[in-house]
């Protein structure tokens, strides 16, 4: 029997652009279907905070769409949040080369550390409803926010990016594969409530 392939690629929508184009109704309605039975805090940020967010300009919420070719298929396949921090890493846990481009960004430093502005991965999750996870692979899912982040790099500079996550091993696995190294720790804040454990574990990555 012949086999027929269809062709599928994903879509990238910035949350905002979303409200606009659908209203804020119909977004929550497409956000309430989101589900992430591995990390409630993923799956609440997007339920419920990542509006408000967005709105607020606190952090900006990227969706990811897997769609047929043909575009009679669209499901909701994932989600990333980036927000801009400021970091202070150990000069302990960096390279000689990560010191040198630190420096030539202008970072402040200290003897022991440096300190610089750095955009945050602040959630990043598949989503699990309807076996809808098995559509994209973590790493791909993580590119897709690196790679958003790079081009807001290459306009206004820097070359740094990290991200926090909970003490768990499989998720320390998924981020060193995909070059984030441990900087640091950091305890919970009181309305963290939806994290396991009462610390994350920082990470960050030189992007190239
Ligand atoms: C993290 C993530 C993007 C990685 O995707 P991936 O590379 O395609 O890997 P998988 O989904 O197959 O997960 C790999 C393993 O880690 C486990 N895992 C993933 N997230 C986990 C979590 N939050 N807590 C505990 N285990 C987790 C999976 O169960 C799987 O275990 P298994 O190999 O025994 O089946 C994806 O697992 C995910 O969306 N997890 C839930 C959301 C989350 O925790 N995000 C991280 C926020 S910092």
């Amino acid at each position: 029997m012949e086999q027929k392939f269809v062709k599928t690629h994903f879509v990238e929508m910035n949350l905002s652009d979303v409200i606009e184009q659908l209203g804020e109704g119909e977004t929550k309605s497409i956000l309430s279907s989101f589900t992430c039975p591995l990390n409630k805090d993923v799956e609440n940020f997007i339920k419920h905070k990542a509006i408000e967010f967005s709105k607020r300009t606190t952090s900006k919420t990227h969706l990811v769409f897997w769609q047929t070719e043909d575009g009679e298929h669209t499901e909701l396949v994932g989600y990333y949040t980036v927000s801009m921090k400021t970091i202070t890493i150990s000069k302990s846990v960096l390279s000689a080369n990560e010191i040198r481009k630190l420096t030539s960004q202008g970072c402040e430093h200290t003897r022991a550390e440096c300190r610089f502005p750095a955009p945050l991965i602040a959630q990043l999750g598949k989503n699990y409803t309807s076996g809808n996870d098995t559509l994209i692979s973590g790493p791909d899912l993580l590119q897709m926010a690196i790679n958003k982040i790079r081009n807001v790099q290459k306009e206004v500079g820097g070359r740094f990016i990290y991200l926090e996550c909970e003490d768990k091993k499989e998720l320390l696995e998924f981020y060193n594969g995909c070059n984030f190294k441990v900087f640091g720790k950091r305890e919970l804040d009181k309305d963290e409530d939806d994290i396991q454990g009462s610390y994350l574990i920082q990470l960050f990555a030189m992007i190239s």
